[in-house]
């Protein structure tokens, strides 16, 4: 089916993403640290969980809206927060908003995102979400917490896993830097892909649209090495909207985090981009529930390829569910048709799920829907 460019699964929209993309750019968003064993290790044992169907309940009416800090999201995941996400799309930081705004979904908001913290939430009607990566001095990071507030973010989500930005070999190879620089290698890769780059160049190259100008520069190599947990209390202090620290797969963190006073963890190893080695975040999500208890609110990213992925997350012990490259390479492979698709197939893949495990409602999910699985 040469021609057949409708996403029905994740790996539609990442092969047609792979031929519309500079090698680079598919690169940059597809790849993961070291040797990507940590990428892999997080998709393969999501697949590796069992669900057990279930037979002859009533599950013709299905809900699978979620409450999510004091509001209903429509649909039971949302989109993390990814750098410059311009590079699929021009429109791509647009298309999300929109997304957001019509489900009533959180998306994230890179500090390095291509479109401007203040345009974002207006575009997403306050359901933007804004991440900060706290900067070597935290001068930057307070002036633009300050922004967030003065433009009115509720949610702050503070993103712990980068001390020092992962190597990414891939990246590496391609010469890919942020902000963005176009050699000769670069400019042989852009030609070859007209289909990315025609509508690039008229759109102009994306920026790291919170900084320039007044805002000051972003060097995105920087240490963020000096931060400790005096910051994440100097930041709670200052934040008195949802505060999430995004990164964590470990126990003994995640119950500190639970007394500091966090209003959410977001349990990610940052889908393989930082550890390669890293302990599968899967599995450290079902280890977290047990030790904070069932009443502390935890997010899961990494990995999440399919509505079964997000129905074995809340099994695991997710409240929310957020996803990363499949958004991504929904765009670059259809724009906004190829986002719908994509939202519209996870969500389809929910509700099916739920149906052929005897359920009617995703907040019903208990780890009851796993079946045993002697290889985990
Ligand atoms: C291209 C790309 C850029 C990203 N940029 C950021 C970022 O700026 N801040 C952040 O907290 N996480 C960032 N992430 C990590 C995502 O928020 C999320 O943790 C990860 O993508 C989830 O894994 P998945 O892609 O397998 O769904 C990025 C991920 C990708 C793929």
């Amino acid at each position: 089916m040469i021609f057949d460019n409708t996403i029905h699964a994740f790996e539609d929209a990442r092969r047609i993403a792979r031929r519309r993309l500079p090698w680079m750019v598919f690169d940059y968003i597809d790849g993961a640290a070291g040797t990507e064993y940590a990428e892999r290790l997080n998709r393969d044992l999501l697949r590796a969980l069992w669900l057990q169907p279930r037979i002859l309940k009533n599950v013709q009416h299905r809900n699978i809206t979620t409450p999510l800090f004091g509001k209903q999201a429509g649909l039971p995941f949302g989109i993390a927060p990814m750098g410059m996400c311009n590079l699929s799309s021009p429109k791509a930081d647009i298309l999300l908003a929109g997304l957001a705004a019509k489900h009533k979904i959180p998306v994230g908001v890179s500090t390095v995102a291509s479109t401007s913290l203040e345009r974002m939430i207006e575009l997403s009607q306050g359901h933007a979400w804004f991440q900060l990566y706290l900067s070597g001095a935290m001068e930057g990071s307070n002036r633009l917490v300050a922004r967030a507030k003065a433009s009115g973010y509720e949610t702050l989500v503070l993103t712990v896993d980068v001390p020092e930005v992962g190597r990414r070999p891939r990246e590496l190879r391609r010469g890919f830097k942020m902000p963005f620089r176009i050699g000769p290698r670069q400019f042989i890769d852009f030609a070859c892909h007209p289909l990315w780059s025609i509508p690039q160049v008229m759109m102009g190259k994306p920026e790291m649209a919170n900084f320039g100008g007044e805002h000051g520069e972003f060097d995105r190599t920087e240490s963020r090495a000096a931060a400790t947990w005096d910051t994440l209390a100097q930041i709670r202090d200052d934040w008195k909207g949802n505060l999430v620290v995004k990164g964590v797969v470990s126990v003994e963190d995640a119950k500190r985090l639970h007394t500091a006073g966090v209003d959410a963890i977001q349990v990610s190893s940052h889908g393989g981009r930082q550890l390669d080695g890293a302990k599968p975040a899967i599995l450290a999500l079902r280890d977290i529930r047990a030790a904070v208890g069932p009443d502390m609110t935890l997010f899961y990213d990494s990995g999440i390829r399919s509505g079964e992925d997000i129905v074995k997350a809340y099994a695991m012990g997710a409240n929310f569910v957020f996803l990363g490259r499949p958004f991504s390479f929904a765009i670059a492979a259809g724009g906004a048709r190829g986002l719908t698709e994509m939202t519209d197939l996870l969500a389809d893949e929910v509700s099916i799920t739920l149906a052929q495990l005897g359920l009617d409602d995703i907040n019903d999910i208990t780890s009851d829907v796993l079946a045993p699985n002697p290889n985990i």
